[in-house]
Parts: C-alpha cells; structure tokens; sequence
C-alpha cells in the first residue's frame, strides 16, 4: 500500500475504508472483513453513528490477522453538536476512544466547518493532538474562506482537508488552496456513491486498461496525490479498491475524465449546510447516526 506523508510527517496510507451510513450491527464484521483483506486505513465519525461497531471490528480484525493497533490507521471525527465548546470536544473525544477501544486515533478531524465553533473547537484539537490522543489533526469540508480563517487563529496548521471529491466535483479552489499549504487532500465519496460506476467514458477506459470503473476512478484520484476512502461492505470490491498502483492513467485520459465535472455537491452535500450559514445552525444538533 503507498502512503503520503503529512505536513507533521506522518505516514497515511493512499487508501482506507469509508464506512459513512453503514448501520452499527454490518459495520463491526465489515471492519473486520478490511482488515483481513490488508486494509489499515479505517475512517468512521460520531456522526455516523457506528464508532462502537469500529472499534469492535477492529478488535476482531486484529485478532484474526495477529496484527497489532500501531499497523492501523484510524480516523474519526468531530460531530458538529460537540463543536464550538473546548470541554466539550474533548470529553467527546474521550468518549469516541472508548467506543473505538483505543487510546488514540491516528488522525482526527473537524466534520464541518460549523459557523462560528470551528475555531474554539480547533484549540481543543490542538491540545489533543499536543496529548497525543491524535497523530495528526485535519478538517473535512472547509473551503478557502473557512481554512484562511482557521489559519489566521491556529497554532498548528491542519494536516489534512477531506472534501467531496471525485470526476463530478473538482473543487479547484479548495485543492489549489490545500497543496500550497501542504494541507493533504483526502476524497469522500471518492466513486460519487456508486453513481459514475456505469459512465461510458469511465467503462471506456477501463476496458483499454483491463481494469473495473471504480478501480479507474480511484486511481484517477490518487494521481492527484488525493488519499481515497471507497465505502464498500464486499470483500472483493474491498480487494478491487486496494489494487490500483499496478497501472495508470495518461494525460489524455486524466483530462477525458476531467471533463465529466459538473461541480455539483452531492445531495448529501446539501444536506449538511453548516457550513458559514448562521440560519442553519439547528441543524448541528441532528443526532450521530441521523444521516
Ligand atoms: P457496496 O457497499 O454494496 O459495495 P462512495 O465510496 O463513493 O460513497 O461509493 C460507495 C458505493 O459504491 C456503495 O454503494 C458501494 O456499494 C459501491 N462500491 C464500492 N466499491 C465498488 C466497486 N469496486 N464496484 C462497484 N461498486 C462499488
């Protein structure tokens, strides 16, 4: 598995497991099904709802591999409810550690850029990180604005930014902004939730490779150095996702993929405005797992 290095010079694999909207009771055996199959990036969030299933998968995944906590890479996040308050975030981080029966993720990220909170909820990441309860510490989903924002009140910069990102939604800005700022980029949604799988120019290209639509779209993603965390609950297609740095992409096919931007967020997108809109601020309060 290659790995990026972070701006802290931290090692993260190119490649992890997503398990957004995944139910607790599938998500422990999923989890555990990775790790067997040689995954070690593993990415949850108290939103999701499904902590407790990560950590038990986690559990049996070490377990059954004889692989040790140090060989993972895991990721969570913090719920926009638990933002804005510095006791707050981190009484709920001690919590989340608990259900992922750890002491310390290998990265930990602000979920959305929740008006006026992320910056009193990044000193108590910064902390965090200086206790080590976190290896490295990140956003999700700020665009140029919210990072110059967070950069002007920061101590330590965010190593990582994950953003929706596949050949439908490019963001420009938001990449540009992060690779110079050393800020690495990690994709959510990195095969548009299914729905370019049957795409022509996609299918096109995979067949001239030999290789499967998703396998053409990951690796259109990592050679824009992104990090990609396919969600996928099948062992194959786990194993299909992880198999993508024996072949690539030329210019010409980068480009043809390119084209199918439409900078459209995904309705899911839409359904987490929290992002600098004061009217939405009731909508921080869903419930983990709610979405
Ligand atoms: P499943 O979990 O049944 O495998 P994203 O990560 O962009 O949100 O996309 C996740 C969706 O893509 C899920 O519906 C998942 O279904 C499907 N998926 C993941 N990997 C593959 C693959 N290799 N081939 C086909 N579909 C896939």
């Amino acid at each position: 598995m290659e790995k990026v290095k972070l701006n802290n010079g931290l090692a993260m694999p190119q490649v992890g497991l997503g398990v957004w909207k995944v139910p607790l009771d599938v998500t422990a055996k999923m989890v555990a099904t990775a790790i067997e199959n040689d995954y070690t990036l593993i990415d949850t969030a108290k939103q999701y709802g499904n902590e407790q299933g990560v950590g038990q998968g986690i559990a049996a995944g070490l377990a059954a591999t004889g692989k040790s906590r140090d060989d993972l890479f895991l990721t969570t996040k913090i719920f926009n409810g638990d933002q804005g308050d510095y006791d707050r975030v981190r009484n709920a981080v001690n919590q989340q550690l608990a259900a992922l029966q750890t002491d310390y993720v290998d990265l930990l990220l602000l979920h959305w850029p929740v008006f006026n909170r992320y910056n009193t909820s990044w000193k108590a990441l910064e902390d965090i990180y200086r206790d080590g309860q976190a290896k490295a510490i990140g956003v999700c989903n700020f665009n140029v604005d919210h990072l110059t924002n967070l950069l002007d009140h920061a101590e330590i910069k965010p190593m990582v930014n994950q953003i929706e990102f596949n050949p439908r939604i490019h963001q420009p800005d938001t990449v540009a902004f992060c690779q110079g700022q050393h800020i690495q980029l990690e994709a959510w949604s990195p095969l548009g939730n299914g729905q370019l799988l049957d795409n022509p120019v996609i299918n096109k290209i995979a067949k001239a490779k030999g290789k499967s639509p998703a396998q053409v779209e990951l690796r259109w993603e990592i050679q824009q150095d992104f990090v990609v965390i396919p969600k996928s609950t099948h062992a194959a297609r786990m194993k299909e996702n992880a198999d993508i740095f024996d072949f690539s992409l030329d210019a010409d096919e980068m480009e043809e993929i390119a084209m199918l931007d439409e900078e459209k967020h995904s309705i899911w997108y839409q359904k987490f405005k929290w992002s600098g809109n004061p009217d939405g601020v009731d909508d921080y309060i869903a419930k983990p797992g709610a979405y």
